[in-house]
């Protein structure tokens, strides 16, 4: 007996654990498994809205699909961030509302209507829930897990590489979870009373960035966050849970490095709350490992500082040239720029540098739009000066027909009262949503253009118009202790995050959508070749990056693993690329 006892339990145990493994597949939409009518209605009763069915934004141009649909709305706000966040079955990036078949069909729902493709729903999962509260999301967790459903948690679908979407999967929608509250003296849950933090900024799963800064504004304080067209990427969903970089990272750290606590609702349907004192493991791992991998996160409480002036300085050129592409002039100027990044780093700069498109009579050109907070205009002029010197001489020399005309269109920094001021008035980004798009990124250390500026210049040159050359590491990025946080070390050594994309019509054929990612692949091994030990940033990546784990989580990997591991068992969250899901097929609904 006292032999067998323990050995019973073994069996037991492990017959207990074989019973649990979850199916070898999930359960889609159409599948026989699927849930019958009368379990939805149950769910229906146990959450504060009505479940919710996306539908592909552009199925109100199809009246047949979808009689009461406003295709005049739809045409006019196709490209802007906001509206599509709006939208429970948008993604930014169309594509990813799209879903290629084996046999090279695709079923998609185009704006286009005639192309002559019926309208079908793709990748859209086709019902979920309109979460509004903690609850709501138990309710729908519970429900995905027990029914075995392929989970697909979705805030603005900014994803850049479709993990907001999956054909036949059960949605939870966090974009109405709106509340923003600030805290005078916060204290973190389990913290002693003596770690305060004023003014405190606690933002529901659903807030975006704009909102979040009119908040932050009208408390005269600044929050780290993203910047784009409209402020409409989320505050507190992948932004945040992939690292999350801005016009302020050098200046104050990533998103991740200002995360006071989180709390979150873990795949068992628990809510709990995280920070460095208690779940200290998930808060971890939710500063970086990833989003839609360890739970749905409810809200993110972020640190804030005081309101500072800030010096932003502008340059832009306009290159005539008889040739496209990058013209000699441009080159010379490009690696001049790549080559005093560290110098503009030591003087306390973050922005965006750009490839500028060719326009009427211009080829590729620069531009890059920077912000220093906290210094004076003084030490902002003497810092630009070497650059804004080498290109005014740089472009008294240059004449169209030899390498190109270069002409400066702006050059100067002026003093802004405030982050909010140059977010929402000074800067005028381009609209990065409503076409079909696939990225591709490297981070580039330090040290990397410090020994061949050329080099680095030379790979990302290529790409061309929208390139994007973003000095968003460095600084206060590289002071935070790469194990702080499970964000990949790469961002710790890197200067720059460079990103570059590939774009296609709607309606084109597989084999056309397929070159297109191969000239990104190509692109990719050159960034790689250029700054082989570094990583890239999850949430501007590449799909095809041969290596995910080591690219986007480095020498996180196996705690980030481990972590995932012991708050979902069953793998019930998973998305492209992230922690997990290479023990799953490409489709991540079946296990491999
Ligand atoms: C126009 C544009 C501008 C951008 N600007 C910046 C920028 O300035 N800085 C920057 O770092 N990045 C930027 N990005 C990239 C951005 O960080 C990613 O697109 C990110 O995935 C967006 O997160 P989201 O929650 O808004 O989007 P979603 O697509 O809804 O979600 C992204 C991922 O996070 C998961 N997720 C979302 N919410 C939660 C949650 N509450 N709990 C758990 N998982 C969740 C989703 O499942 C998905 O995997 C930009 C992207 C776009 C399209
Ligand atoms: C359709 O959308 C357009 C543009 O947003 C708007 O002006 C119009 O009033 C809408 N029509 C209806 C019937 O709602
Ligand atoms: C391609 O496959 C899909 C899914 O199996 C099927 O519905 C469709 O009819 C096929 N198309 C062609 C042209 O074979
Ligand atoms: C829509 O598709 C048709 C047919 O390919 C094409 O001629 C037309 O230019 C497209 N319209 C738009 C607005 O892209
Ligand atoms: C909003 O935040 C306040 C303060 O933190 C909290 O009391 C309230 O429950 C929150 N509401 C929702 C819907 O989460
Ligand atoms: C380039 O061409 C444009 C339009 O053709 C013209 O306005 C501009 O002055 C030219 N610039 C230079 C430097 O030649
Ligand atoms: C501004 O810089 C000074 C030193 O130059 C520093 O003491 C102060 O804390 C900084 N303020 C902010 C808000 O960063
Ligand atoms: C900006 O460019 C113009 C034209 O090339 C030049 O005259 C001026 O001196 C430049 N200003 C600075 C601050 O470099
Ligand atoms: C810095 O340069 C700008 C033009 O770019 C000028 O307006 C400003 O006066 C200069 N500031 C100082 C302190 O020299």
């Amino acid at each position: 007996m006292l032999f067998s006892a323990p050995s019973l339990l073994i069996v037991a145990a492990s017959f207990g654990a074989a019973q649990a493994l979850p199916r070898a597949c999930r359960c889609l939409y159409g599948d026989p498994c699927w849930p019958p009518e009368a379990e939805f209605a149950l769910l229906a009763t146990q959450v504060s809205q009505p479940l919710i069915q996306p539908r592909p934004p552009a199925s109100a141009c199809y009246p047949i699909d979808s009689p009461s649909g406003n295709c005049t709305d739809v045409v006019s706000n196709w490209y802007d961030g906001n509206w599509r966040a709006d939208q429970v079955g948008s993604m930014q990036s169309p594509n990813f509302e799209t879903y290629i078949f084996r046999n090279d069909t695709i079923s998609a729902c185009f704006l286009n209507t005639t192309l002559g493709f019926p309208c079908t729903q793709g990748s859209v999962p086709v019902i979920g829930v309109d979460a509004r509260t903690p609850e709501d999301v138990q309710a729908a967790v519970k429900f995905a897990a027990s029914h075995n459903l392929r989970l697909v948690v979705k805030n603005t679908g900014h994803d850049f590489l479709g993990r907001s979407a999956a054909r036949g999967g059960f949605m939870v929608w966090t974009h109405q979870m709106k509340n923003i509250t600030f805290t005078d003296s916060f204290v973190p849950a389990g913290a002693p009373d003596t770690e305060v933090y004023e003014n405190a900024l606690t933002l529901g799963a659903g807030v975006q960035w704009h909102e979040a800064y009119d908040a932050a504004h009208s408390r005269n304080v600044v929050v780290v966050g993203g910047v784009s067209a409209g402020g409409s990427v989320g505050a507190a969903g992948g932004w945040v849970q992939g690292g999350g970089h801005s016009a302020l990272a050098p200046a104050y750290g990533l998103g991740v490095d200002n995360v006071l606590q989180l709390t979150v609702v873990t795949a068992g349907g628990d809510h709990l709350t995280a920070n460095s004192h208690q779940n200290a493991d998930i808060f971890w791992a939710l500063r970086g490992g990833g989003g839609g991998t360890y739970g749905v996160v409810t809200s993110v409480t972020y640190k804030t500082r005081p309101s500072t002036p800030v010096i932003a300085s502008f340059f832009e050129t306009s290159i005539n040239s008889t040739t496209t592409g990058p013209t000699p002039v441009l080159e010379k100027l490009f690696e001049e720029f790549v080559r005093v990044c560290p110098a503009f780093s030591d003087a306390g700069w973050g922005g965006y540098a750009l490839l500028t498109p060719a326009s009427e009579g211009a080829t590729l050109g620069l531009q890059f739009f920077f912000i220093a907070p906290n210094i004076s205009s003084a030490q902002a002029n003497d810092s630009l000066a070497p650059f804004f010197g080498f290109a005014n001489d740089l472009a008294s020399k240059s004449t169209i027909e030899n390498g190109g005309a270069l002409q400066i269109l702006a050059n100067f920094s002026l003093e802004v009262d405030s982050f909010y001021t140059w977010a929402t008035t000074y800067l005028h980004p381009g609209s990065q949503v409503g076409s079909n798009t696939e990225l591709g990124s490297r981070l580039i250390p330090r040290d990397v253009i410090e020994k061949d500026y050329k080099k680095v210049a030379q790979a990302v040159l290529p790409f061309g118009s929208g390139t994007g050359f973003y000095l968003v590491a460095g600084g206060a990025v590289s002071k935070a202790d790469p194990s702080s946080t499970g964000l990949n070390p790469a961002w710790r050594k890197a200067l720059i995050h460079t990103v570059f994309g590939a774009t296609w019509p709607d309606g084109t054929p597989v084999p056309g959508i397929r070159q297109a990612e191969e000239e990104v692949k190509k692109g990719l091994a050159n960034l790689r070749a250029v700054a082989p030990n570094s990583g890239a940033y999850f949430n501007e990546a590449s799909l095809f990056e041969p290596n995910p784990q080591v690219t986007f989580f480095g020498s996180h990997y196996k705690k980030l693993r481990s972590i995932k591991k012991k708050y979902d068992p069953s793998d019930l969250f998973l998305v492209a690329k992230g922690v997990g899901s290479e023990d799953w097929d490409d489709s991540l609904n079946c296990r491999k």
